[in-house]
């Protein structure tokens, strides 16, 4: 089987002219989790946004050998789960449950199974007995719980999580490592949090400038950057 994900000499440049990536190559394996590390601006988060194809740039994003064009998004979409930086701008529904399932009734399930894989996916993120309550009256780290609940739901192929800890209370950090490492999907975390990279993840790749700088085990590219825990 090839790589669930490959990117081949991405380029992008914001319409106000900032070159956000240089030429970037990449490659994930099936169930394999890697850490996007790098400075604020260095363009993880561009990255992250071609993988589904919410940006476009020249270059090539394969995702499990399928070319992402604008008349493959929807199969793209079932495939690659991405909770955003700002969840909310993904919580919208007037109430958690109804967030969690609003991805699973769009795919034609029946409500009750919507309900019931709704509901285990809260209890994943450790927010049962939540699904009455309206998402905006939640806490920054209890809607990030909330958006990786409903992307869960949707049980896709790949994961991108980006900087998934932020907010979230120590037990919560622990926690979201613990799920996400048993969790077989492949998994792209982006994330400023080496003992939450070292537990999820096998490989870092180092972004600098729109570029990847290097790669290889986490720990080795945390010290090679200085971030590891004793920079921290
Ligand atoms: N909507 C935008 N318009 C213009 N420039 C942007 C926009 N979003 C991000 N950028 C710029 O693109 C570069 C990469 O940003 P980003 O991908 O958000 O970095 P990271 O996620 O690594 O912090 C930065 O210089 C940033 O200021
Ligand atoms: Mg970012």
């Amino acid at each position: 089987m090839g790589p669930v994900v490959e990117v081949r000499s991405l380029k992008y440049s914001y319409p106000d002219g900032t070159e956000a990536l240089k030429g970037v190559d990449f490659r994930l394996e099936a169930g394999e989790g890697v850490a996007l590390l790098g400075a604020n601006g260095s363009g993880k988060t561009t990255f992250a946004l071609h993988l589904n194809g919410l940006l476009s740039g020249s270059g090539a994003v394969r995702i499990c050998g399928m070319e992402v064009t604008p008349a493959s998004l929807a199969a793209i979409r079932r495939k690659v789960g991405m909770v955003f930086q700002d969840a909310d701008s993904q919580l919208f529904m007037p109430t958690v449950i109804e967030d969690v399932g609003f991805g699973l009734l769009n795919q034609g399930l029946a409500p009750e199974e919507v309900c019931e894989r709704a509901q285990i996916a809260l209890e994943q993120v450790g927010m049962v007995g939540t699904g009455s309550r309206a998402p905006h009256h939640l806490s920054a780290g209890e809607k990030r719980r909330v958006a990786l609940a409903g992307i869960l739901a949707l049980d896709p192929e790949i994961l991108v999580l980006d900087e998934p800890t932020t907010f979230l209370d120590p037990p919560g950090q622990r926690a979201l490592s613990d799920l996400l490492r048993n969790l077989p999907q492949a998994k792209i975390l982006i994330t400023h949090d080496m003992p939450f990279a070292l537990a999820t993840c096998s490989r870092a790749v180092f972004f600098h400038d729109g570029s990847v700088a290097a790669e290889g085990p986490v720990e080795e590219i945390a010290a090679r950057f200085g971030w590891g825990f004793a920079a921290r």
